[in-house]
């Protein structure tokens, strides 16, 4: 049976806490949000704003870049790093002009297919620009359910089915609920259950979390990054 004893209220500190991130907004496109989680993926925040505004403004759809060469695409990207990304954007482009007739696909399976796209990355896309019910498990994720649910500091290095199976058993049935859940979840690792110094006292989940009641121990296991 369902039981997710932590979306309340995180849901609820999510409406008054969360950064407002354009490609969170209502205008945001299935588009616009593939690119946003491609360039999140090995770059922060603050870096991505600018280049997502004017990757966005050059090429505000698929087709718009699949009519480039790869070159432009790399140019554009500039100093976000792993330029293979835009590589892949840009051949993700012309699949999708291909296979999709220049619209982003909503099934995760159609998503995973395209190039540079991993299961996390078919996952948030399907969740945040289609309302799919999907687990959205990134390093932030993992983090925030190792803890609050698990009790220990942090996740294993490589995901486990024991962490996929959790995550998947919190997501909510009503597929709206679902996708704020995996953006909430997502925003309190990001800004409050951190890797390195968690703010537990803003925490809405503090009570419940396994890890602050058994006294935070410390991490055991091979050296690691947060
Ligand atoms: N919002 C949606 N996806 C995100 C991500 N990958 N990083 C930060 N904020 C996000």
């Amino acid at each position: 049976m369902f039981d997710n004893p932590y979306s309340t209220a995180v849901l609820a500190w999510y409406e008054t806490n969360a950064r407002d991130l354009p490609w969170r907004r209502d205008d945001a496109t299935p588009w616009s949000i593939l690119v946003s989680e491609i360039m999140l993926q090995q770059t922060p925040v603050v870096r991505v704003l600018p280049a997502w505004e004017a990757w966005l403004e050059r090429w505000p759809t698929p087709a718009h870049l699949a009519e480039e060469p790869s070159g432009e695409a790399v140019r554009m990207w500039n100093r976000l790093g792993y330029p293979r990304r835009a590589l892949n954007l840009h051949a993700a482009a012309c699949a999708i002009v291909e296979r999709h007739g220049g619209e982003v696909p909503a099934a995760h399976a159609d998503l995973l297919a395209l190039p540079g796209v991993g299961s996390y990355t078919a996952a948030a896309v399907a969740s945040f620009a289609f309302g799919r019910r999907h687990a959205v498990l990134d390093t932030n994720v993992r983090r925030v359910l190792a803890r609050a649910h698990t009790g220990v500091q942090y996740p294993p290095k490589a995901q486990t089915k024991a962490e996929t199976a959790l995550a998947e058993s919190l997501v909510p049935p009503d597929a709206a609920v679902a996708a704020r859940w995996a953006v909430a979840v997502m925003e309190l690792g990001a800004l409050v259950c951190t890797a390195r110094s968690p703010a537990c006292a803003d925490c809405p989940i503090a009570a419940q979390c396994a890890w602050r009641l058994a006294g935070k121990p410390a991490y055991e296991g091979p050296p690691r990054r947060g």
